[in-house]
């Protein structure tokens, strides 16, 4: 397997900056809640009607493709993920491709939430290592504002996530003792309703026409996907069992960081820099203090961005690679646990 590397990175957020203060405007919340439980004081809201996930993804994708030392044209695969994609299909990926003009190339959507990123930097590891590809663009991107409940009932979800994409650009690595040394992937479906956004889905309505044809005559119809009650029921928006999440988050953070350090021989001690996906600041110390990791060892950014879920370990890593917190030869963690329940990590040789 030829090693692969990451040749280029870069993150966009959008301008608009929205406080604790701002969100105690719209829900019954106070600031000192929402930093005690997540460490989060603000989050950033792309312009609905002009921005999407999409074009926020491409803001970030341009900066990785510059910084890798490519154009657009030498891109040869697309990996694009998110939960919260411009249209319920096709995926934000062919999107992204039209504003890039990269036309043509494959464009692969990735659904796993807050471990998106690292399913998607597997993904393009493996291209790249089998020679298939030469450079992978691999997008995280949200827009998460456009799709939760300002109402003080969503306030439990609302309160943490906010907008953003990273981007990097996959390639072989010249030097083969530097790169991603491993990938590990996992999911567990048993716990798929604890944190999800069931509706609009294929779980719940029957298409209008369909009703008679198929003898659902007392079931209520909608679009092919959303139904009237959901709408009725204001059944439209993300739910999580937070406490569940919680558990389930800081036993599985450890245990994937670890698989990742004995698949290659080292400690917790031989890591220069530790970026986890941003989910809760509570959840990072937690994995920060099993590690035994000196804060300057920990890349956390929840405070300015919320969880931008796919987003967040890209952009977390790109500031820590651009404050000279990442430097060459550094050896490097990234762990994510999210909706699915999913999780991962990443260990790579910087
Ligand atoms: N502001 C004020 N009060 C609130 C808010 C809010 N934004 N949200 C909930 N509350 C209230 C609840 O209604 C409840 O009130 P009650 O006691 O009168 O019923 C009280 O606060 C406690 O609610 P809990 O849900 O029990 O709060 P908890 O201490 O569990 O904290 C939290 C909630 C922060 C979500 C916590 O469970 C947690 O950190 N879970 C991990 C989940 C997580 O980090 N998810 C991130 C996204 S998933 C991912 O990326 C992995």
């Amino acid at each position: 397997m030829i090693r692969a590397k990451i040749g280029g990175i870069g993150y966009y957020v959008p301008e608009k900056v929205v406080t604790n203060h701002d969100l105690m405007k719209v829900m019954d919340t106070s600031d000192e809640w929402i930093r005690e439980r997540t460490g989060i004081q603000e989050r950033r809201y792309a312009k609905k009607h002009e921005e999407t996930t999409s074009t926020l993804g491409t803001k970030a994708a341009k900066i990785a493709i510059e910084r890798a030392g490519i154009t657009a044209k030498d891109v040869d695969f697309i990996i694009f993920a998110t939960l919260s994609p411009d249209y319920y299909f096709p995926g934000s990926g062919v999107l992204l491709q039209r504003q890039m003009g990269m036309q043509g190339i494959g464009a692969l959507d990735i659904r796993n939430q807050c471990s998106g990123f690292i399913y998607g930097l597997s993904i393009a590891e493996q291209f790249v290592g089998t020679g298939m590809y030469k450079n992978v663009l691999v997008v995280g991107a949200e827009m998460h504002s456009c799709g939760l409940d300002f109402s003080t009932r969503g306030r439990g979800v609302t309160v943490i996530f906010g907008d953003g994409a990273g981007a990097v650009v996959v390639q072989p690595s010249e030097d083969d003792s530097k790169g991603i040394l491993s990938t590990h992937l996992h999911a567990n479906g048993d716990y798929a309703e604890e944190l999800a956004y069931i509706n609009p889905g294929a779980h719940g309505g029957v298409h209008a026409e369909d009703k008679e044809q198929f003898g659902y005559p007392d079931q209520e119809f909608g679009g092919m996907f959303l139904t009237e009650k959901m709408i009725k029921d204001e059944d439209l928006f993300p739910n999580m069992n937070g406490q569940v999440v919680f558990k389930y988050a800081v036993t599985k953070f450890p245990e994937v960081i670890q698989e990742a350090l004995d698949k290659n021989g080292y400690t917790a001690n031989d890591l220069d820099m530790f970026v986890p996906h941003q989910a809760n600041l509570r959840i990072s110390q937690f994995v920060q203090r099993r590690l035994g990791l000196p804060d300057d060892k920990v890349w956390n950014n929840i405070q300015k961005y919320g969880n931008t879920t796919a987003a967040s370990i890209p952009i977390a890593l790109c500031e820590a690679w651009e404050a000279g917190a990442v430097k060459d030869g550094d050896l490097v963690c990234l762990a994510a646990f999210g909706s699915g329940f999913t999780w991962g990590s990443a260990l790579i040789r910087w």
